[in-house]
């Protein structure tokens, strides 16, 4: 069966996922008799489309054109161009919307997300924003047509979180804590290691491509106060963004890390959702070192997910293009899997 995918969105990780599927495509194939076609891809300025798909000469050329520049790439491109007509000249199985988020409000996320259910595709996100703003409504107008929206890259990057609290139908969950943001752990890891400050540290995360769009949103605790508000509604708990209490990690000095280490601690950014205490929020903590989180390093994320009948803790990669694309192909796969 073939499966038609739109790519919306087209910096590091729909590049990423571009690669990795050519990489896997004869795989999958073989595996699941399932053939990925690349139909469209946008970014800000134009897009390239071919109802036939792309071929791999094409994916692999468009990886390597200048940012925001693929409507140029010739014969298959177009400046300027809608959904509108990608959708009429394509019409995708699969809308894998990859824009960056954006937390004003939430678009473009949240109007193509639904222009692409309201077209019958199935949507796979990355983006985050549109989830965090409407995700009752993404889900609602879903179900009523009976398609699929899946957002594991959205959690813990390059990690299968979202999987794991899909999977507690019944368990009754009291807590979630743990470290959701790769870059300002980095940061913090950096700051213990070479007892810099947080902009030195900051400017050598933004070097290796990490950061959101914007890294105030990491910075200012915006991303892991996202990713509890995605995390709580998978649990069929509502909760807003402005319900999350956040701290900066401004407010994490030289100092502080050096007050830490010599009582044997560390400071981490911590997100939590405490259900009990209807408490959710995002802070720099001093931890133990003897603390699980203490050990999570760089660009890991880890979770500890407190139920009634015990602990999980869970950890992974929370960033990185390759990782977070090869969720979103995850999820492409499961898409696909459920009859499209
Ligand atoms: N900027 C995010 C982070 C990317 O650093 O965790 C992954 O969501």
């Amino acid at each position: 069966m073939n499966i038609k995918i739109f790519i919306n969105g087209f910096g590091c990780v729909g590049r990423a996922l571009a690669k990795i599927i050519v990489e896997k495509r004869d795989v999958i194939e073989k595996k699941y008799g399932l053939r990925i076609e690349v139909v469209a891809i946008k970014d800000s300025r134009g897009a390239v489309f071919s109802s036939e798909g792309l071929d791999i000469n094409d994916l692999l050329k468009l990886i390597e054109y200048p940012r925001s520049s693929i409507g140029l790439y010739e014969p298959y491109g177009r400046m300027d161009i809608g959904l509108d007509e990608i959708y009429d000249q394509c019409s995708p199985d699969i809308h894998v919307e990859l824009t960056p988020s954006n937390y004003d409000g939430g678009e473009p996320g949240i109007s193509n997300v639904l222009y692409a259910l309201k077209r019958g595709a199935n949507v796979v996100l990355a983006n985050k924003a549109a989830l965090v703003y409407k995700f009752r409504e993404i889900m609602g107008i879903a179900r009523k047509k009976g398609l699929v929206v899946k957002y594991k890259a959205t959690v813990m990057g390059g990690t299968p979180f979202i999987d794991i609290l899909l999977s507690l139908k019944t368990i009754h969950v009291s807590k979630i804590y743990g470290i959701l943001n790769a870059t300002t752990n980095y940061v913090l890891t950096y700051m213990h290691r070479h007892l810099v400050d947080l902009d030195e540290a900051l400017g050598n995360a933004k070097s290796i491509g990490i950061a959101e769009k914007n890294p105030i949103y990491d910075i200012e605790g915006i991303d892991a106060a996202a990713k509890l508000v995605i995390m709580s509604n998978t649990l069929g708990i509502p909760l807003g963004i402005n319900d999350v209490m956040r701290t900066s990690l401004r407010n994490v000095s030289l100092k502080d890390i050096v007050d830490a280490l010599r009582k044997g601690e560390v400071i981490k950014y911590i997100a939590q959702i405490d259900f009990e205490e209807q408490l959710a929020e995002v802070a720099p903590r001093r931890i133990e070192s003897n603390n699980m989180l203490a050990g999570i390093d760089g660009l890991m994320n880890a979770v500890v997910i407190e139920h009634e009948y015990g602990n999980i803790f869970f950890s992974g990669k929370g960033g990185g293009c390759r990782e977070t694309a090869s969720m979103v192909l995850e999820d492409i796969l499961s898409a696909s899997m459920r009859g499209v």
